[in-house]
């Protein structure tokens, strides 16, 4: 069996994986959106804090496992350094207590992996990444061989919906809160821009959208003169300006590539809107969708001990020494090491 950790961002979860069968038998995760929702985002610091609480809590449950487990596998890039230092620490102290290996585990490659829970895995594959860190389309021929094709230059996804979520004083995360009010709102009633509209570029940017929402609060006498209308309406607005951005730079990319298999992960991909707009997409250029089931999308550490199990098969292990976190939050367009 493999124990996991995920502490990248603001989710405290282990999780405990059969290696042979892939089976998941055990999975817990704390969140700490309530937590950070005042703010409007997550305070680094204090999610250390509430992670060097809720895993040690977490970790007492995993306990009867331990006898049977092979290795441990922790999240080490990308994310926030010092959340990411707490599970680190955790997973280095019991690899060396229990004398098993450590396996490192790129966040973004976790992401791709929560397709395959309980599952075998699918290549090649064509993934459009959404996440509050990163936006991305990476083509995946093989596991070994991922390659970006485009990226968001500035802000992400996920990111965009927390931050216009904050603009109108929902809370956070963003994402659930914008995609709830959207379902009431009228998505005409604001044009917004659509980003990168008439540039030839295959990149993402939501910054510009971004500001136009906070111009269009402004307009509006700001959140707290703004009507339950006029922030459902906004939202829906907002929502329908990010479909149709991610749609047209993506119908580029389905346009050349003869890769079947399509799928969106990350937090963002449990979206109902945009998941229906690529559905349409795909059933346009002939490919099949695959999404992770909902309690995956978001970070956790059945994903991490999924891609665990393929690394503790190739040997992909690390000295617990040697491991140190990678805090870079964007990583540029390139191959996904
Ligand atoms: O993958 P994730 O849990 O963490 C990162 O790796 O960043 O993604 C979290 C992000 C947040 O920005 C959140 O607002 C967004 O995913 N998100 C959504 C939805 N659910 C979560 N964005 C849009 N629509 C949603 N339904
Ligand atoms: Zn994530």
């Amino acid at each position: 069996m493999i124990l996991s950790i995920e502490s990248s961002c603001d989710d405290s979860s282990i999780a405990v994986t059969q290696i042979k069968t892939k089976q998941l038998l055990y999975h817990k995760k704390i969140s700490q959106e309530a937590e950070h929702s005042c703010y409007g985002g997550v305070v680094p610091e204090l999610a250390s804090r509430l992670h060097a609480v809720a895993l040690p809590q977490i970790l007492q449950e995993a306990k009867p496992y331990f006898d049977n487990l092979q290795a441990v596998a922790v999240t080490h890039q990308p994310g926030l350094g010092v959340t990411l230092l707490e599970g680190i620490t955790m997973a280095k102290t019991l690899a060396t207590f229990l004398k098993i290996p450590l396996i490192p585990v790129h966040h973004l490659k976790a992401h791709i992996y929560s397709l395959f829970i309980e599952k075998e895995t699918l290549a090649p594959l064509l993934i459009l990444l959404i996440s509050g860190g990163h936006t991305q389309i990476i083509r995946v021929k093989n596991f070994d061989h991922m390659e970006i094709l485009a990226t968001s230059m500035d802000d992400s996804v996920g990111e965009s919906f927390d931050k216009c979520a904050k603009m109108m004083g929902l809370g956070y995360p963003g994402g659930p809160l914008i995609e709830q009010l959207a379902l009431k709102g009228d998505e005409s009633r604001f044009a917004l821009p659509v980003p990168l509209r008439n540039s030839p570029l295959v990149a993402f940017s939501l910054s510009g959208l971004k500001n136009a929402v906070r111009l269009t609060v402004e307009e509006l006498g700001g959140s707290e003169a703004m009507s339950e209308k006029d922030k459902a309406d906004l939202s829906a607005s907002f929502q329908k300006a990010v479909k149709l951005h991610l749609i047209q730079k993506s119908k580029k990319i389905f346009a050349k590539e003869s890769i079947k298999d399509f799928a969106i992960v990350g937090g963002a991909s449990a979206n109902q809107y945009l998941r229906r707009a690529y559905l349409d997409l795909c059933r346009e250029f002939k490919k099949t969708m695959h999404v992770a089931p909902l309690e995956f999308c978001s970070d956790n550490a059945a994903m991490v001990g999924r891609y665990g199990i393929d690394a503790f098969e190739r040997k992909q292990f690390i000295d617990p020494d040697a491991i140190d976190i990678v805090s870079t939050k964007k990583q540029q367009s390139g191959m996904l090491l």
